[in-house]
């Protein structure tokens, strides 16, 4: 049965340096797959490692099914082996002298499950993560995708409450982990396992999660749906991270609801904002290179429509980067499609649309690097 898991103000101190994990809490009902999404060091391995128990937390709380596996403050630490977690690794941890069968089949052994059982739940878990037809093959003649099923297999073979994924793909070639990729959802949510998947891509992370933990510094920024995460970023540096590029200087004119007015370089701009921006406030504002709308796009709307100049672009085959000249800087804008439709030194139409535009207090930019 899959279970609930549930972090409170989770802490990891190591022996020197800043907090590794820094009071992260999340709530993962059973059966949903959640992702941890950050740069490297933000601390997501070390979460996943006080999940499995391989660590133990400075403090908080861990909880899988209702169950406190740890709480440093009451003395709990259940160990890694008695929580029935199945992990997935960077590396391929596969025993290179057993068959992929003999790999897959070992956790149960070393569980004294009957014979028959072995057979039947082994043959079923390789035919779900798409190796049935290498069953007796040697696991060092398996390609790097195919080693890393293997270890998916023998982790779900003894189904686990929970199981945990630490960048499973981040050593595959590229063809090879966008297969996967798309298989892991599938497989995960077939056996309906709770699952927490690590990763540093965000393109992983929205294929992958039914919600996405956004971390930094040992914190988590925001988890929410993958949509209101790149349509929502709690904060410059979730706007940021998931590729709102364009960062606009300006100062908020005033308040209208969950939207403000802008003057960002002279041109005035309707942006959503948090509640907490007032009047008078330098903002930055984030938007996606693809959200901007220009040329017979840029019609419809009132709000935040401008003409610009086409300082430069990147042709890119099946879309264009341009560079437009506005708002007293440059603004990055996407056009798909295989041709370049407006030239160099032209004069388009442009719509941000304010939606799309996000403004966070200036100040949270000085803290980004
Ligand atoms: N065993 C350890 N001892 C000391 N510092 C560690 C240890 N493991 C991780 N850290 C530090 O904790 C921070 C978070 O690391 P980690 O959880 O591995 O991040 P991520 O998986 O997001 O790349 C980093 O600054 C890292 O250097
Ligand atoms: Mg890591």
């Amino acid at each position: 049965m899959s279970a609930s898991l549930d972090v409170r103000d989770l802490r990891k101190q190591f022996a020197i340096g800043r907090p590794a994990v820094d009071g992260v809490s999340f709530h993962v009902p059973a059966g949903e797959i959640v992702v941890l999404l950050g740069p490297s060091g933000c601390g997501k391995t070390t979460t996943l490692r006080c999940i499995a128990g391989l660590e133990h937390p400075t403090a908080g709380r861990v909880s899988i099914g209702g169950r406190v596996v740890s709480a440093p403050a009451e003395g709990v630490h259940v160990p890694p082996r008695s929580r029935n977690i199945g992990m997935v690794f960077q590396s391929y941890a596969v025993w290179p002298h057993m068959t992929v069968k003999q790999n897959v089949a070992y956790p149960l052994r070393h569980r004294r499950v009957p014979r028959a059982e072995i057979e039947r739940k082994t043959a079923e878990v390789l035919e779900l993560v798409g190796l049935a037809q290498y069953t007796d093959r040697s696991v060092v003649s398996l390609s790097g995708g195919q080693m890393q099923r293997v270890a998916l297999a023998r982790s779900l073979v003894y189904q686990p409450q929970l199981l945990l994924l630490d960048e499973p793909l981040s050593n595959l070639d590229a063809q090879l982990r966008l297969r996967l990729r798309d298989d892991l959802r599938r497989i995960i949510k077939q056996t309906g396992v709770t699952a927490v998947y690590v990763t540093h891509d965000q393109a992983e992370a929205v294929v992958l999660g039914d919600r996405i933990g956004v971390m930094r510094d040992g914190k988590l920024l925001q988890m929410s749906s993958a949509d209101e995460i790149y349509n929502r970023p709690a904060d410059l540096f979730v706007a940021k991270f998931t590729g709102a590029s364009n960062l606009l200087a300006g100062r908020v004119l005033a308040r209208n609801g969950e939207f403000g007015i802008v003057d960002a370089g002279g041109q005035r701009l309707t942006a959503l904002m948090p509640a907490t921006v007032e009047a008078g406030e330098g903002v930055k504002i984030a938007v996606r290179p693809e959200n901007i709308r220009i040329g017979n796009d840029a019609t419809t709307g009132a709000d935040n429509r401008f003409t610009a100049r086409v300082a430069a672009l990147r042709y890119q085959g099946t879309q264009t980067v341009y560079e437009l000249a506005a708002l007293g800087g440059r603004l990055e804008a996407l056009e798909l499609g295989t041709r370049a439709r407006h030239a160099i030194g032209s004069d388009v139409d442009v719509l941000l649309p304010p939606a799309l535009c996000w403004a966070y207090p200036a100040r949270e930019e000085a803290a980004l690097d």
